[in-house]
């Protein structure tokens, strides 16, 4: 089998897309002896944070997991708290994201969230799709396994219409059906909170991607804790399969 080329071997240079497993909420409330809305409403702190330290640190993609396909088992009334924040977090980020031309990314099925949410979403993105970047991507509704289904299923669609020949789909063919097909490759992935698995996210893109779990609870994430993890990274010896 002829040798994939072996993309940035030397491993030193910044990643270009990192995506955040924003965990810990819950545990900074109940820490605290608060309702675990007060650790959602700091969570949304730790973001406005976060998605500026990045642009400063020149990270040109980063993925935010916000509401997992998994996450609609919570109870109503947490749902209820998280969906109002996100509506409260794209009506008073979008001029900021606007000003900082940063464009402005939802994956995941987020169209089957509320209508006015929807809305909302959509006006976001055209507001901000002609800004040069960076990107901010915010997971909502995600699960990656359904991103996978999806993505088998509109090129099962194309191949059944004749728009395609099945034997044509490769890896780069699918992976331009994910709803992240047109990104740059996933460098880091990073979980707060001390957990270690994925809960659903990313499974195609994380691949090849650096891991990096920390304890830090998602609130508490902070700017030197971004810049901490990006160390790391450049620590890290990536080899994709070559030497
Ligand atoms: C992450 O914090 C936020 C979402 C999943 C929406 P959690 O709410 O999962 O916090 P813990 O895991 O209960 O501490
Ligand atoms: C993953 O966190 C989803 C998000 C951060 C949005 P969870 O807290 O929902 O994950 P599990 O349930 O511990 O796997
Ligand atoms: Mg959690």
């Amino acid at each position: 089998m002829a040798a994939k080329p072996v993309p940035e071997a030397e491993g030193a240079t910044p990643p270009r897309h990192v995506a955040i497993i924003m965990d810990g909420n819950g545990r900074w409330a109940k820490k605290r002896f608060l309702p675990r809305i007060a650790g959602h409403k700091q969570g949304v702190e730790a973001v406005r944070r976060i998605s500026r330290a990045a642009r400063t640190l020149g990270i040109e993609v980063l993925t935010l997991y916000a509401f997992s396909s998994e996450n609609w088992r919570r109870p109503e009334e947490e749902v209820r708290d998280l969906m109002g924040l996100l509506r409260h977090f794209l009506a008073s980020e979008l001029d900021e994201l606007v000003s900082e031309g940063v464009k402005l990314r939802v994956i995941g099925a987020w169209r089957k969230l509320s209508p006015d949410l929807v809305a909302m979403i959509e006006g976001a993105m055209a507001r901000t799709a002609n800004n040069p970047g960076p990107t901010l991507v915010i997971a909502l509704n995600y699960g990656a396994q359904a991103e996978l289904a999806d993505a088998a299923r509109a090129l099962a669609e194309k191949a059944r219409a004749g728009e395609i020949d099945p034997a044509s789909i490769d890896e780069a063919a699918f992976e331009a059906a994910l709803d992240t097909g047109d990104l740059p490759p996933l460098d880091l992935l990073i979980r707060t909170s001390g957990e270690q698995r994925l809960s659903n996210f990313l499974l195609w893109q994380a691949a090849y991607a650096e891991f990096l779990f920390v304890d830090t609870l998602w609130p508490d994430f902070d700017e030197k804790a971004l810049a901490a993890a990006l160390d790391q990274y450049g620590r890290r010896q990536r080899r994709f399969g070559g030497l």
